[in-house]
């Protein structure tokens, strides 16, 4: 692939293209930049397709000790603005079809509701992104929780859509439901389960599964421990990471689909344990990610490297061949 933003990244890092340390080339797939997003640069002929991440949540969890993390600025409003105006970085190089999905959980100090969500919405709209929807994540956990707060259990966290402009990509599909000649042969047998050895266990019938089962309204129902990132010997554990199955959903709508030609660029600015490249890689795009942290990179470039063996075009080509088209209005 010449002159990429690959290539450029190569080749320009001296002309400022960006200010902070991005590992060697090792495929033309996927890159990781190491560094706090508000410091980095991305050359402008680096097109992304869609924009998928979950931000460090306002004051909820400390990854490091590193003063540029987010979550820890004064104010819900200094962190709404810090983070918009970060999000605007990898924003400008969306396409004009491009997507930018935020996933937010709110946050509550001494029985208030800080309003974080509604701070940051706002904050994007000021900034002149194209609003277009908010979509409840009800996050399915079938492990008990204690209440002790005065107010209903958490039960849902949003997932924010914007849009680099009204012709924003949408291609709504749904998969069949009642489909029995469904094969996948390719997987890493490190992990898996009885007698069928797949990193994530049946990635893709997963995927089938969630594509048939949510009726693609702006609830999606998403269960927190399904298809997470597993850990290896020495890795420290990322204690937030989604399902590959939140993504995909987005990508698999609000992304065009890759071709032998055009393998569109997924970008997730807070990487943690590459869960969104993960998804990104197996089902056929390229992806770029930005974490600040040592010891998630170090997880990030393992899972990266395992998911690309892991793709499997053809059961990709299964799985589109069982779509149904809803017309778009
Ligand atoms: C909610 S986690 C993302 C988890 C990811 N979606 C996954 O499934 O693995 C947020 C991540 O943002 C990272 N982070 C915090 N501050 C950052 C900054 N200034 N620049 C880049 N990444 C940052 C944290 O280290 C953490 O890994």
């Amino acid at each position: 692939m010449s002159n990429s933003w690959f290539d450029t990244f190569n080749f320009k890092r001296n002309e400022g293209f960006s200010q902070i340390e991005v590992y060697p080339l090792e495929t033309e797939n996927y890159k990781i930049i190491k560094g706090s997003l508000d410091k980095v640069k991305l050359p402008s002929n680096m097109k992304i397709s869609i924009i998928f991440t979950s931000s460090p949540y306002y004051r909820l969890r400390k990854y490091g000790d590193d003063p540029d993390e987010f979550g820890w600025e004064a104010t819900p409003q200094k962190f709404a603005e810090r983070l918009i105006d970060s999000l605007m970085i990898p924003y400008a190089n969306l396409e004009e079809t491009g997507n930018l999905f935020l996933n937010l959980g709110e946050t509550y100090d001494n029985g208030k509701c800080l309003a974080v969500i509604e701070h940051v919405v706002l904050e994007a709209v000021k900034r002149g992104m194209h609003y277009v929807d908010r979509i409840i994540w009800v996050k399915e956990s079938n492990k008990p929780i204690s209440n002790q707060n005065h107010r209903f259990l958490p039960g849902y966290e949003v997932v924010l859509h914007f849009a680099k402009s009204k012709n924003y990509y949408f291609n709504r599909f749904k998969i069949k439901k009642y489909v029995t000649d469904f094969k996948i042969s390719r997987g890493c047998k490190d992990h898996g389960w009885e007698g069928v050895n797949y990193y994530v266990p049946n990635f893709y019938k997963q995927l089938r599964t969630i594509m048939s089962e949510n009726e693609l309204r702006d609830i999606v129902s998403v269960q927190t421990n399904t298809a997470r990132i597993k850990h290896v010997d020495g890795e420290q554990y990322h204690p937030a990471t989604f399902s590959q199955m939140l993504p995909a959903i987005f990508l698999s709508t609000y992304c065009p689909k890759p071709t032998d030609d055009y393998k569109p660029l997924v970008f997730d600015p807070f990487l943690g344990g590459a869960s969104c490249g993960r998804t990104a890689l197996m089902m056929g795009y390229r992806f770029c990610g930005v974490e600040l942290y040592e010891q998630n990179v170090e997880t990030s470039k393992r899972v990266l490297a395992e998911s690309l063996k892991e793709f499997e075009p053809r059961a990709l080509v299964q799985l589109e061949s069982q779509k149904e088209y809803v017309q778009v209005a």
